[in-house]
């Protein structure tokens, strides 16, 4: 049943370049130009309209949503608040008729994701769902909702279905765009064109696994790590420090790399690995400048960056390489190496990566 892989996670790891494929079958035709979700396209016009979007979730899918957070904004220019879901419940949030609260989840079980919802619509708000299991209680109460469709994850690590669920979210920014005007049709089709292609780039990265494996060998004694990243790759600074944590147990840490100057920058010595997300885009030469305080300070860089890139590789003790796309794009190609890293490095520590210590699938209580 792991289709001759040693574990779930490296399968469904394996399983992406399909699963992003099954997430926009149907929903995305970059030769004609559109892009639609039948589920929530009653509620698009709402969504536009809307004063804010408020999207809850726990763990992995509160990364998404931050993602998500930073498509709908720039893309689609509407106002989005993201909020642990555990939080948001206990904080008594101000919310009526006019809100629409998306819940994004993996199982649609999570107690405090349910939670949240429960008293989102106990307030007249519109909610709606990102699930990745049919018929789940998320799915069932809902107003309205779209399906990953990444298929089962066992692994207790979210892999397939963190990057279904960014896909499901480009999508919605994109078809909002569209419909909002936001962004030119030369701009849109071009960004169908880039998304359609994902697979295949996420496919190329996979190939580069043996590399990965060899930085683990390097850095899986490591006691701390830290994930730097900005803008969109800055929830994947935070996913990959999650992942690392909860399957090998080394404490991680991921941070805005702006933000490492008013305190991290303490802990960086010669032990301490710093994962930087440095692909090119707008914030590329800022990047640089926080990778050059790193190596000032001794710290060993290992960075994600773009195909072909020479400024960085000069600088940096490792780099992996991903393929160049759109700079919206960029959460869903260079999360897999830290996906690839933190599976490798679990398993040369001994550890049950399908199945870590005190984790469940999905948390079901609050
Ligand atoms: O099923 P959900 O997406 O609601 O689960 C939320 C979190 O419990 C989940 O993402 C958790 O953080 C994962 N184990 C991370 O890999």
């Amino acid at each position: 049943e792991k289709g001759g892989y040693e574990h779930f996670m490296l399968k469904e790891i394996h399983e992406q370049p399909r699963s992003i494929k099954d997430c926009f079958r149907g929903r995305l035709n970059a030769s004609e130009g559109w892009v639609s979700l039948g589920g929530v396209k009653d509620y698009e016009q709402k969504m536009i309209n809307a004063q804010r979007i408020i999207m809850v979730a726990c763990g992995t899918s509160w990364h998404a949503c931050l993602v998500g957070e930073y498509l709908f904004e720039d893309l689609a220019r509407i106002n989005v608040e993201v909020e642990y879901a555990s939080e948001f419940r206990y904080r008594n949030p101000i919310i009526n008729e006019n809100d629409i609260v998306i819940a994004v989840s993996q199982s649609g079980e999570t107690a405090d994701t349910l939670a949240a919802l429960e008293l989102a619509k106990s307030k007249g708000a519109t909610i709606l769902g990102i699930c990745n299991v049919v018929g789940s209680s998320i799915s069932r109460i809902t107003d309205a909702g779209s399906y990953t469709h990444a298929g089962p994850e066992i692994g207790v690590a979210s892999t397939k279905a963190f990057t279904a669920q960014v896909t499901v979210l480009t999508l919605m920014a994109l078809s909002l765009a569209h419909k909002k005007g936001t962004l030119s049709e030369t701009k849109f089709r071009t960004m169908l064109s880039e998304l359609e292609i994902i697979p295949e780039k996420v496919q190329r990265i996979l190939e580069r696994n043996s590399e990965i494996e060899e930085i683990a060998k390097i850095y899986k004694d490591a006691t701390n790590a830290l994930y730097l990243g900005r803008g969109s790759s800055f929830p994947v600074a935070l996913e990959g420090a999650l992942k690392l944590k909860e399957i090998s147990y080394i404490h991680a840490e991921g941070y805005p790399a702006a933000e490492m100057k008013h305190g991290p920058i303490a802990l960086i010595d010669e032990e301490m690995p710093v994962f930087v997300i440095a692909t090119k885009g707008t914030s590329y030469e800022k990047v640089v400048s926080n990778i050059q305080e790193v190596k000032a300070r001794k710290g060993k860089i290992i960075a994600i960056v773009t195909e072909g890139d020479t400024d960085v590789k000069a600088m940096a003790d490792h780099v992996i390489e991903i393929p160049d796309t759109d700079e919206h794009l960029v959460p869903i190609l260079a999360t897999i190496p830290f996906q690839l890293l933190s599976y490798h490095i679990a398993v040369m520590r001994d550890c049950n990566v399908d199945q870590p210590r005190n984790l469940a699938k999905s948390v079901t209580v609050e």
